[in-house]
């Protein structure tokens, strides 16, 4: 089985979000599964520099009306080959990857068709997957240039790791994006008039994925839907929910080079002393005793954080700390920087992109607070479980399959590992964060067992991609009309 994955971030090289940790562990655990798994890139510098062995493995004398562009083909550290679409002037430019130049529809749009084309043609040695599996709006186009020219072309399955963004541009770019009327309609790429990315993608894949199985529930209800819960649900059969995983070798707290102490289920003490030296790290109070809160996070409306910020007084009357890793959204970054600068030694927040403070926070706080609005998968409160820290999230989307609260009923079956609340409001948020600090400072044996039980679970990257394999499979069987 051959398949190939196009996504714009890859860890270590390009990442933003979980999409760079899903690209950076899937096509690693099929491969291991017996699958050639490969994965497109854009040619971002930060991979043409660092993609090692990188070599000429096709070419387009003209990218949807961009000039020349060369496909290089190289591969990770961990042996996954990895195409890069070689265009200067589209990709290697300064900042993030979704650095907004006002031609982002053309850059993303172009990396689409290069997908569709390799999948079709395949390189110069002659490979062609069997399956092009395309991640969020910026590949989504792909399934669409197959529909308005088919062919001998390989099966399709769009994943969805957010459906907040879909990529919506004006109807007049049609023709500058080489799209012709034929897909442009209500079951096709149209959405008000627009044309939308993310929707051409759904509309004419095969299949559609997304990364839990209660966010494949929640995205066919308008509330969830953001105006394509319709087209879901019509497509419901074809639409599947599995799982993202952990990559054990990264987040790993026995092993992680980012933590001065290791610790695993049967030695916490390790633990302990991260979290004096994350305190301070950071300038809090060095005061063992106080249940420390963390959050690392992208600070999007989506993330539920201003929540978090309406509760900074009730943390201090809780005498808790609370420290931030994130960047985005000007108001919350003001907001909790001015949380920090008012409350030193009980608040502490970092607005940047740090990959080593991640795990510091992950491995020294005693709760991670993860209340998203919506949350197709997370994985934050998956890293949190391994790392013995308490996820406290609200129930929706992955997060709602993953963490199971602390109650009555839990604890006698001993299948807490975190604290879940339903209602997105600062009030229930905060008599959950009650909850968690009454238990952490009463119960210290309970806390304990909850932790050994958390970091014991087990949210294989192997599970999903079997999930996918057979997912796959069940597509060949169809097409051949089995
Ligand atoms: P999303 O993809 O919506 O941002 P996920 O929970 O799936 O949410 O993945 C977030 C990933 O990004 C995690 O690996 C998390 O550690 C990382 N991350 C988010 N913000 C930062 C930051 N400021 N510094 C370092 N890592 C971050
Ligand atoms: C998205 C989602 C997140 C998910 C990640 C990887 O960015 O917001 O919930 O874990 O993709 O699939």
């Amino acid at each position: 089985m051959k398949i190939l994955h196009a996504a714009t971030e890859l860890f270590p090289y390009v990442k933003v979000g979980g999409l760079g940790d899903v690209l950076a562990a899937l096509p690693g655990a099929q491969r291991t599964l017996g699958a050639d798994a490969r994965i497109l890139l854009p040619g971002y510098g930060a991979l043409l520099a660092r993609i090692r062995d990188l070599e000429p493995a096709g070419g387009f004398p003209d990218l949807l009306g961009q000039g020349e562009a060369r496909l290089l083909r190289g591969a990770t550290a961990d042996g996954v080959p990895v195409y890069l679409l070689d265009h200067p002037g589209l990709y290697d430019r300064a900042g993030g990857p979704y650095a907004e130049y006002g031609d982002s529809h053309l850059r993303f749009a172009a990396f689409a068709w290069a997908a569709s084309q390799l999948g079709r043609n395949g390189d110069w040695a002659g490979w062609r997957p069997d399956v092009l599996q395309v991640h969020d709006w910026q590949a989504a186009l792909a399934p669409a240039y197959y529909a308005q020219d088919p062919g001998r072309v390989p099966l399709t399955v769009t994943t969805i790791h957010n459906l907040s963004y879909q990529g919506i541009y004006p109807a007049p770019l049609l023709p500058e994006l080489w799209l012709g009327p034929s897909i442009f309609h209500t079951e096709g790429a149209e959405f008000y008039g627009k044309i939308n990315f993310l929707k051409a993608g759904l509309a004419f894949a095969d299949r559609i994925t997304t990364v839990s199985p209660t966010y494949a529930k929640e995205i066919q209800q308008p509330e969830a839907g953001s105006g394509l819960d319709g087209l879901l649900t019509h497509r419901r059969r074809d639409l599947a929910g599995i799982l993202n995983g952990v990559d054990n070798a990264i987040w790993n707290p026995a092993t992680s080079p980012h933590l001065e102490h290791h610790f695993d289920a049967r030695h916490l003490s390790g633990k302990k002393l991260d979290k004096n030296l994350l305190q301070r790290e950071m300038g809090l109070d060095e005061s063992p005793g106080d249940p420390v809160f963390g959050v690392v996070s992208r600070l999007a409306e989506q993330k539920g954080l201003d929540l978090v910020l309406e509760n900074v007084a009730y943390l201090l009357q809780l005498n808790a700390q609370l420290v931030i890793l994130g960047t985005g959204d000007p108001v919350l970054e003001e907001g909790f920087a001015a949380a920090a600068k008012a409350h030193p030694g009980r608040v502490a927040c970092a607005l940047a992109y740090d990959e080593g403070l991640a795990h510091r926070i992950l491995a020294g706080s005693d709760v991670m607070l993860v209340p998203s609005r919506q949350e197709p998968c997370g994985l934050t409160q998956l890293y949190a479980l391994r790392y013995g820290t308490l996820p406290l999230v609200r129930r929706a989307g992955g997060l709602a399959d993953t963490v199971v609260d602390t109650d009555a009923q839990s604890l006698v079956d001993s299948t807490a590992t975190g604290f879940v609340f339903k209602e997105a409001s600062s009030w229930i948020l905060g008599e959950t964060i009650g909850r968690a600090c009454r238990l952490y400072r009463e119960d210290p044996r309970t806390w304990t067992r909850i932790q050994r039980h958390a970091m014991a679970q087990n949210f294989s990257w192997k599970a999903s991609a079997k999930e996918y394999l057979e997912l796959y499979e069940g597509m060949m069987r169809k097409a051949k009309g089995e």
